[in-house]
This record gives C-alpha cells, sequence and structure tokens, in this order.
C-alpha cells in the first residue's frame, strides 16, 4: 500500500546547486501517488527552470505572491491549507535563516508560516555554512518547533571540498514523508487530536518575582511526544521550561495557570483527549504591583486566591474530550489519587511520588495508573518509555469510554 498516495505534498525549492536533483523527489513522490505542487524562489529559478517542474508535477509553479493569475486560481492561504505536508528540498541556508526568525518575505516562506501541516526541510549548503553557528542556531531553533530535518548528508560537495551539507536522497526524503505517514495511520492513535499540558507554571508577585514548583515538562513532553509517535496530531501548551519541542507538535507557550487555562479552554471542546501533565500552581497572588515591590518592611503578607483547576474544568465540559490527570504526591499515593479520580470525573489518572530524588527534573520515574475499575503499576523506566505506555494505555481506555457512546474513535483528515 502506498502511504503517500492521496497525500497534497508542497514542495519548496531554494536555490541550491541540488536543486537540479529536486525534479527526482517530485517524481518519486507521484510514484507513491501523491499530488506534488512545487513553488521556488526566484533565485532557485535561475538554476533549475521552472518548466521542468511544471513538467514532473503536472502543475503550473508558484514562484511569487504578486502573480495575480495564479492567486486568482489557488490564493497563498488556500494553498498553504491544501498542503497535508510542506517539504523544502533542498533548503538554503538563507531560507533556515528565515523560518528560524519567522520572516515571511516571499511566497515559500509565507506558505511556511500559514501552514499548519508538517514542515520538512532537507538542507543543502557548503559545509562550512552548515556548521556556523549562524545556521545550527537556527536548525535547533526550528527543531525545537517541531520542523523534521531529512540529512544533509557528509561527502564531497559542489564548491569540491568535503563534509556535511550534500543534499539527503531524494529516496531518504520520500521515506521520512512515508514514515510519517506510516505512524499516522497506524498509531494507536491515529487521526486523534490531543491536547497535552505540562512544566511549571508562573504566578507573578511583582514584575521581577513569581511563584512556581519544581516541574521540569520532562513527563508531559515525553507524553507529547509518544501521543504524536502513536499517530495523533498533538498540541502542548507548555509552561516555563526549557526543553525542545517534539517533532510534528503544535507548541503553545504560556506562564500563568490563567493564560494556561484560556489556552486550554479555547481548545478542549475541539480535541479528543485532554493530558493535563502540567504542575499548575493551586494558587497566586491576588494581583500583582506593576513595580517591584521593595523590602522596606520586615515582613510581607502574599493573599492568594485559588487559580482555576484547569483539568476539573475540561472534564466537566459537555461533550468534553476524554481526560486524564497527573498527581503528583509526597505521601498516600493511592488515596489521593483515587479521590481526585473520581472528585475530578476523570476517565484516567496517572499518580507518582515526588521529593527529594524522586520524580522532579529526573529522566526516569515510576508510577501507578488509576481508571474506575483498574489499575497499573509502571516501575522504574526512563520517562519516555513511561510515556509510551501511558499512551497506550490512554488508547485503550479512550476507545472502551467511546465504545459506549460510538463504536469507533472519530477520525479527521489532517
Ligand atoms: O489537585 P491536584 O493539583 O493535585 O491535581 C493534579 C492534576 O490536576 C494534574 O493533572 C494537574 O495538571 C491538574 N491541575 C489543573 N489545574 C490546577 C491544578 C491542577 O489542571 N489548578
Amino acid at each position: 500500500m502506498n502511504l503517500l498516495a492521496g497525500k497534497r505534498i508542497l514542495l519548496g525549492v531554494t536555490a541550491g546547486i541540488a536543486a537540479y536533483k529536486a525534479p527526482d523527489v517530485v517524481r518519486r513522490l507521484r510514484d507513491q501517488g501523491a499530488e506534488v505542487r512545487v513553488v521556488m524562489t526566484h533565485s532557485a529559478a535561475k538554476m533549475v527552470a521552472p518548466t521542468v517542474f511544471q513538467a514532473v508535477s503536472g502543475h503550473p509553479v508558484r514562484l511569487s505572491l504578486w502573480d495575480e493569475q495564479a492567486e486568482a486560481a489557488m490564493g497563498h492561504i488556500e494553498l498553504a491549507r491544501w498542503a497535508d505536508y510542506v517539504v523544502i528540498a533542498p533548503a538554503t541556508a538563507h531560507v533556515l535563516a528565515e523560518l528560524a526568525n519567522g520572516l515571511a518575505g516571499d511566497l515559500l516562506t509565507t506558505l511556511c508560516i500559514v501552514t499548519r501541516a508538517p514542515i520538512v526541510v532537507a538542507p543543502a549548503m557548503n559545509h562550512s555554512m552548515w556548521l556556523s553557528g549562524a545556521t545550527q542556531a537556527n536548525r535547533a531553533r526550528l527543531a525545537g518547533r517541531g520542523v523534521l530535518f531529512v540529512g544533509p548528508g557528509t561527502g564531497s560537495q559542489a564548491c569540491g571540498e568535503s563534509g556535511p551539507g550534500r543534499l539527503a536522497e531524494p529516496a531518504e526524503i520520500v521515506q521520512v514523508l512515508t514514515d510519517h505517514a506510516n505512524a499516522g495511520r497506524s498509531g494507536l492513535l491515529a487521526g486523534l487530536h490531543v491536547l497535552v499540558t505540562a512544566g511549571p507554571t508562573r504566578e507573578p508577585i511583582d514584575p521581577v518575582r513569581f511563584l512556581s514548583n519544581r516541574s521540569s515538562g520532562k513527563m508531559g513532553f515525553a507524553v507529547a511526544e509518544a501521543a504524536a509517535a502513536a499517530g495523533a496530531r498533538v498540541t502542548l501548551v507548555a509552561g516555563a521550561v526549557s526543553l525542545p519541542t517534539p517533532a510534528a507538535v503544535e507548541r503553545i507557550d504560556v506562564e500563568s495557570a490563567a493564560q494556561m487555562n484560556d489556552a486550554v479552554m479555547s481548545r478542549a471542546q475541539r480535541t479528543d483527549i485532554y493530558i493535563g501533565a502540567a504542575a499548575v500552581a493551586d494558587y497566586r497572588p491576588v494581583s500583582a504591583p506593576s513595580q517591584k515591590i521593595k523590602k522596606n518592611s520586615d515582613s510581607l503578607d502574599l493573599h492568594l486566591v485559588k487559580c482555576p483547576d484547569i483539568l476539573a474544568g475540561v472534564a466537566a465540559l459537555d461533550n468534553g474530550p476524554f481526560t486524564v490527570g497527573f498527581a503528583a504526591e509526597t505521601e498516600r499515593l493511592e488515596e489521593y489519587a483515587l479521590d481526585k479520580l473520581r472528585r475530578k470525573g476523570l476517565g484516567m489518572i496517572v499518580a507518582n511520588l515526588v521529593g527529594d530524588n524522586i520524580g522532579f527534573d529526573r529522566d526516569d520515574n515510576s508510577a501507578m495508573i488509576f481508571w474506575p475499575g483498574g489499575q497499573e503499576d509502571i516501575c522504574c523506566m526512563s520517562k519516555a518509555d513511561m510515556a509510551a505506555v501511558i499512551i497506550a494505555r490512554v488508547a485503550d481506555r479512550y476507545r472502551t469510554a467511546r465504545s459506549k457512546v460510538t463504536p469507533l474513535p472519530r477520525t479527521r483528515t489532517s
């Protein structure tokens, strides 16, 4: 079975010498049954004639935002939304810098900023350009936003030098797309939209101080990554963490519990599964002065008020998503977790002990999973492995819960 059959792929071609290999990428994608439309930068069009891409793709090539005829046929926003994947091959150092900085000065970069489809880039450039601090910082920023990189390969280069910077082979580029489509088709959460929260919130005391907690966000990020690997479309609402975004995950950064609540509540009804792994503050200062508090007195009273319980709010929604909570406890793990499961009306809860040297900011963990009528122990494994176990159990419980309403999980086209 061709996993790319019927997929709509927008191929961006930028001005690397390797642009001469890009028609082969188009041909191979079409051999797999994909529909391909090509957008070139003006410089790329000086290297390979657009007519070559028109011939191999079967569609006129787009070069500019200002082509009135092409815009009338399919506007750039429409084109960005049409795509199931955006692939840039070859991707120059320049286009990586533009994407990393969110520039939208031409048609290709504008499409990249509009699209919600996964973006795959195949860099190709001189090895010194690839290894330069600026390019590596841009690569890290883009990877941190979920952009998928294929290559570059290492070997002899068009400039006569040798090193990393060769365009990945066309077959390799097609394989990355096939693997991605495969995860989306066969994964346990294929066709579902999963909303995950992770990390601590920060509750401002004044412009320079805040109340927060020791959560690193690692568990929530691992859960988001495992959900994406299981084929889900994943939106990750992240508190104050310094972690890279997992591949193909949409990330929304927030600071306070109120901001997290807004980000979640505006999306919850449109998602299938909500996983609240964030360490949301229970209380926040009732107000934060606009100027720094000075240490003029010997004591300072902070008046705290309760933050919204986001998880309970999502669980209480009519036709809301299947809800999964986390409980970090220092004692009486099972008793407190079961109480939260019932009190907040959850579909499942993952409970773990925390304290000095357990739970926080570590790469491994142990936990107990509870759901109405059942439980499972997960012992001493990496947070990544634990996330995969949690996701498998979530998929199982989601299906059981929904089977009482509809026999099959909802499917969506991406
Ligand atoms: O009640 P407790 O804070 O112990 O419950 C933990 C669970 O509730 C976690 O899943 C956490 O993300 C969620 N929570 C929340 N909003 C809060 C507090 C906790 O969503 N204000």
